[in-house]
């Protein structure tokens, strides 16, 4: 079968992840995927730094429209961020019919409802497992290994840029600023950071979960959100000495008024599972009626573990690709339900 053509539009931390992942297991994921998928294009601002990471393997182009505008490109990658250029862009390739894959949890809790329709009246696939919990599977397991039960609810370390604070904070009494410079070094935070510690990022993917969780449309603006920069050495320590640690969790459950969904630090007894999940490591805990909880734990951020879940998704296109658009599983459920009182 011939091999997926894919265009990446911006290789910058997880760009280049996906890139360099692809292009190690090659043969693994083709005989994974049931094809070969390559990357054939790549857009960046900075073309000689993406030449200097894909070498001579694809074209590298300034404009990202020249990708969009090339019958033979099957996928779009969007991996630039934001709610600007993204947002056009990923129309744009929706609308020449291409698959989209993207870990722009931003774009898609603020503008996700108009892109999924847009996606569906096309019968396209807008896939971002990467959007949420970085290299956890999370979406795959809320959409398929857990189809069967009434989701009730799901919470959990959903942003590493803030976990690292706050463990390094706890551990080696360092500061705040140097440890958020620290993790910027690392790849881990957003291009603007307010978002992590603001707590905006874990509540663009609290959004998104709580949509496919509950089947309810994208409503990151009914989010309550409260972040980490109010938190200081002290808090951290009171806590330790009560027996607590501080995290920043993503909540959403089914209340008595609709769907909550909250962003803000909680105390966690020290014992407990989730306490003890440090640095930039992501932990979920989703509770369906049937299996109980469940939890999933991983790397949250970073290059790789990004561009693992950005390659599952591509897998799971060139695995659909080729069928009838009717058969592939729908972007998002849509249904009626709006956010309760709770929501905010
Ligand atoms: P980076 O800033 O490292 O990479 C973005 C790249 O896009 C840069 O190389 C940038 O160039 C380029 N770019 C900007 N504008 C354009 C344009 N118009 N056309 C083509 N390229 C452009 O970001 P990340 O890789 O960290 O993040 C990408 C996305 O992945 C974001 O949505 C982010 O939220 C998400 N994400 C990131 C994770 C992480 O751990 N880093 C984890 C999960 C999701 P220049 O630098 O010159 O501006
Ligand atoms: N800035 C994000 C984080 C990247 O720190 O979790 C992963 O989505």
């Amino acid at each position: 079968m011939k091999p997926i053509q894919v265009g990446l539009l911006g290789i910058g931390t997880v760009g280049s992840g996906t890139f360099n992942v692809l292009e190690r297991n090659q043969d693994e994921i083709r005989r994974r995927a049931g094809r070969g998928i390559e990357i054939a294009m790549v857009a960046d601002l900075d073309t000689a730094r993406a030449r200097s990471v894909v070498g001579d393997k694809a074209k590298v182009v300034g404009d990202a429209r020249e990708i969009i505008a090339n019958p033979d490109i099957d996928v779009v990658v969007e991996l630039i961020g934001g709610y600007g250029i993204a947002k056009a862009l990923v129309l744009e390739a929706i609308a020449a019919g291409k698959h989209v894959v993207t870990a722009n949890k931003a774009l898609l809790a603020v503008h996700g409802t108009e892109i999924f329709k847009a996606a569906a009246e096309k019968g396209v696939i807008v896939a971002f497992e990467a959007a949420v919990a970085g290299g956890i599977p999370i979406i795959k397991a809320l959409r398929e290994g857990l189809t069967a039960n009434e989701i009730q609810w799901v919470a959990g370390i959903i942003n590493g840029t803030t976990n690292f604070i706050l463990s390094e904070m706890r551990d080696k009494g360092l500061d705040f600023d140097v440890v958020l410079k620290e993790a910027q070094r690392l790849g881990y935070a957003e291009a603007d950071p307010t978002f992590d510690i603001e707590g905006v990022d874990a509540a663009h993917k609290a959004t998104l979960i709580s949509a496919i969780a509950f089947g309810i449309p994208v409503q990151f603006d009914k989010a309550y959100v409260e972040g980490i920069t109010k938190l200081s050495a002290a808090d951290i320590r009171y806590a330790e000495q009560l027996g607590y640690r501080i995290k920043l969790l993503g909540i959403t459950k089914r209340a008595d008024k609709g769907i909550e969904l909250r962003v803000h630090p909680s105390l966690v007894p020290a014992k407990r599972l989730i306490a003890n999940v440090e640095g930039a490591m992501n932990a979920v805990v989703v509770h369906g009626d049937a299996v109980g909880a469940t939890l999933y734990y991983g790397k949250g951020a970073g290059s790789e573990p990004t561009a693992s879940a950005v390659i599952a998704d591509l897998v799971d296109i060139a695995r659909l690709h080729d069928a009838d658009p009717a058969h592939r599983v729908p972007p998002l459920a849509f249904q009626s339900h709006t956010l309760g009182a709770a929501g905010k």
